[in-house]
């Protein structure tokens, strides 16, 4: 038994149906219940909070690896408590999502959970690999209402490129490291297969949709507004930083993905042919 925590959001979604496409017995986790048709059939789902382990236990008994998801706002995590109730629930695997930004910017703040975290794993015995992705192609999405209302979109750094991941991707590898050995001990970087800018992204979106897209650009301090209101400032600071001066080790297309999938990373304009609906 697999059990994927974060089950209901971007990553988790499609991991559990990827999971379930390839026949694995799976068991989702997240706090609320999903709506119809959330999770594939044949999936369990278990309402448990990351902030209260113990309500975990019920999820993980017999479970043989763990997929953790960790909140990144509004959270009380203990990554040393849940970890030894992972543990004590003997499961022997462990693939923890995390960020590029804990490797690429060690001493930043706002990403003290994710380093506790690791550390807390890699001490626990259990055999673990983390996943450390970059940006998200998904954050297109936050685009679509405008595009739609008006073939415009409000970026700030619309001219720094990222080589922004399609969740797709992070899935697949997240799927294969749960289900096949040869993982262990190891610290994966995810990333597209090249770097692209907001304003490029916007460009293939408006070639699939056949208007050109506008651009309208954002200071950085119209950007800080526009955060949820919930992400610490820590955490904003640390955002804004990534997105508007990443560093070479936040632009390098890694090699990672294809390492593990034996397949180049899918490409943005795959991402948004795919999600072309949101747009149109
Ligand atoms: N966005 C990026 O570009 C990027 C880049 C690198 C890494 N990451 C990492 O990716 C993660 C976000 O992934 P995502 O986009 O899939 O998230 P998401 O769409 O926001 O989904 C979050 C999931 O976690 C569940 N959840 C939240 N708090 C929980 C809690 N306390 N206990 C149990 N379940 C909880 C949510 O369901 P309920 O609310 O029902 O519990 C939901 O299923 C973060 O850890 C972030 O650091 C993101």
């Amino acid at each position: 038994m697999i059990v994927v925590s974060g089950a209901t959001g971007n990553v988790g979604r499609l991991l559990v149906r990827t999971l379930a496409d390839a026949g694995a017995p799976v068991t989702a986790v997240s706090r609320h219940t999903p709506p119809d048709g959330g999770i594939p059939d044949g999936v369990t789902h278990h309402r448990a909070d990351l902030d209260d382990p113990s309500s975990l236990s019920p999820a993980l008994a017999g479970a043989d690896a763990f997929f953790l998801l960790v909140p990144e706002a509004d959270t009380r995590l203990v990554p040393e408590d849940l970890i030894r109730i992972v543990t004590h629930a003997g499961v022997r695997r462990i693939v923890l999502l995390s960020s590029v930004s804990v490797g690429s910017r060690p001493d930043a703040t706002g990403r003290e959970l994710l380093h506790r975290t690791e550390e807390a794993i890699e001490g626990s015995g259990l055999e673990w690999t983390h996943l450390r992705p970059g940006l998200f192609a998904t954050h297109a999405l936050h685009w679509a209402p405008s595009i739609r209302a008006d073939r415009t979109v409000e970026a700030a750094f619309a001219d720094v490129a990222h080589p922004v991941l399609d969740v797709r991707d992070l899935a697949d590898v997240a799927a294969t490291v749960l289900r096949e050995p040869g993982h262990g001990g190891r610290v994966y970087v995810l990333t597209g297969p090249e770097p692209s800018t907001p304003r490029q992204r916007a460009d293939t979106i408006g070639t699939l949709v056949g208007a050109p897209i506008t651009v309208v650009a954002l200071t950085a301090e119209q950007a800080r507004e526009r955060m949820p209101a919930s992400m610490p400032a820590a955490l904003v600071d640390n955002v804004l930083a990534f997105n508007g001066a990443p560093n070479a080790a936040e632009q390098a297309v890694s090699p990672d993905v294809a390492t593990v999938l034996g397949r180049p990373p899918r490409p943005f304009a795959e991402w948004a042919a795919r999600n072309i609906d949101a747009f149109n």
